[in-house]
């Protein structure tokens, strides 16, 4: 039996074609050109996503937001404790502070009420974070709350394109909204990002910041602008995605429902074959209530045998994996953590969770075996 990896990038002949050919077209390789404009054009049409940029990685779009909002030394970013180190350290670098929010056990996401007892008249950015591509059930409750109380919401949705809230999709609540093209990601460029500006004050400085802090685009692609030449207008960076990365990743942007059908044949697999006896060794903390991208399956263990659970695991040649380390308990994010401040959920939790392979390259039989070989452990029969 050939071992059963975690996750195996998305490849296929298709994608790798078409990298061939923008290789063998004597065409720029840094762009834009006709992939990326292809990918913005489908998300337009898929997602409504207007005005986006293509980024190097969801951190770089992270990093972009923390610029464009300019926050001052004393001014607050909630961030939950189970989240991405990068969207913590886009901010701490800006200057500004960092707060984290605990989360619910079973949702590994903050609650309405957790999130509300953090904040303050300091609070200036909400970053949600779309757990295994799925969203808060209390999403537009949160973008009105943030829009009453003058605070901007970003969308962590690293892991999130094509998962919905209600009828509306992952990336549209936020001011902003941040995903990643990473090779783990259910759609990739090697590595690759996107942030979707939904706020329509930070347009135009988006571009700017975007482009090295340059006028570039605007005098390359509108021949009414009143300069000839570009140059350096605002504080900005180098984070434009590659027309390469881009031609590998964008006819998988047209065959998004196709490849999420795919993992939820995967999703449903495991669903039935765990559905008799799932409740008494541990729980599956993502149940879709709206669309969603299939991007993980994730279940928390009822006790602290995680470390044995992968290891078992292993010896029989399947590959799961921790997920995320809790924020506030790595060297540099416990830093920003207050004394005598707990964060009891997260700290309970954080070694009982456990991801379970789900990528579009696993077979269904595969499935099928990890869930054998989940019963042999926990001696069910
Ligand atoms: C939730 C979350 N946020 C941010 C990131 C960072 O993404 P990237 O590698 O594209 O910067 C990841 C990557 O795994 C992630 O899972």
């Amino acid at each position: 039996m050939r071992t059963i990896l975690f996750n195996s990038p998305l490849r296929s002949r298709k994608y790798i074609k078409n990298v061939k050919k923008l290789l063998d077209s004597n065409k720029s390789l840094h762009g834009p050109g006709k992939n990326i404009f292809n990918i913005k054009k489908n998300l337009k049409s898929k997602f409504g996503f207007d005005h986006v940029h293509l980024t190097t990685s969801c951190t770089a779009s992270m990093e972009i937001c923390a610029l464009l909002l300019n926050l001052k030394k004393n001014d607050e970013v909630l961030i939950p404790s189970y989240g991405y180190n990068t969207s913590a350290s886009s901010f701490v670098r800006t200057g500004c502070k960092i707060k984290y929010c605990d989360i619910e056990k079973t949702k590994l996401m903050p609650s309405f009420e957790q999130i509300k007892k953090k904040i303050n008249k300091k609070t200036k950015v909400i970053v949600v974070f779309h757990m295994q591509g799925l969203a808060v059930d209390y999403l537009d409750q949160l973008q009105k709350y943030c829009k009453t109380q003058k605070i901007y919401l970003i969308e962590d949705a690293a892991q999130a394109l094509g998962s919905y809230h209600k009828k509306k999709p992952l990336g549209s609540y936020g001011d902003f909204a941040c995903f990643s093209f990473h090779e783990t990601k259910n759609f990739h460029s090697g590595m690759g990002g996107l942030l979707v500006i939904n706020n329509k004050k930070f347009k135009r400085k988006s571009d700017l910041v975007f482009d090295k802090g340059t006028d570039r685009t605007l005098v390359v692609s509108n021949p009414n602008y009143f300069k000839k030449y570009y140059s350096w207008v605002e504080i900005g960076s180098c984070f434009r995605m590659p027309e390469l990365n881009a031609s590998y990743l964008s006819f998988q942007i047209n065959d998004i429902e196709k490849l999420i059908k795919y993992r939820s044949l995967l999703y449903k697999r495991y669903i039935k074959n765990f559905s008799n006896w799932l409740k008494d060794e541990f729980n599956i903390c993502n149940k879709p209530t709206y669309k969603y991208n299939y991007h993980q399956l994730t279940i928390i263990l009822k006790k602290r045998e995680r470390e044995k659970f992968l290891k078992f695991l292993k010896k029989n040649k399947i590959i799961a994996f921790i997920g995320l380390e809790a924020l506030h308990l790595s060297k540099m994010g416990k830093k920003f953590l207050p004394k005598n401040t707990k964060l009891k959920n997260t700290d309970d939790i954080i070694k009982k969770i456990v991801r379970l392979p789900i990528h579009n390259n696993l077979k269904l039989k595969e499935v099928d075996i990890i869930c054998d070989k989940i019963k042999e452990y926990f001696k069910v029969y």
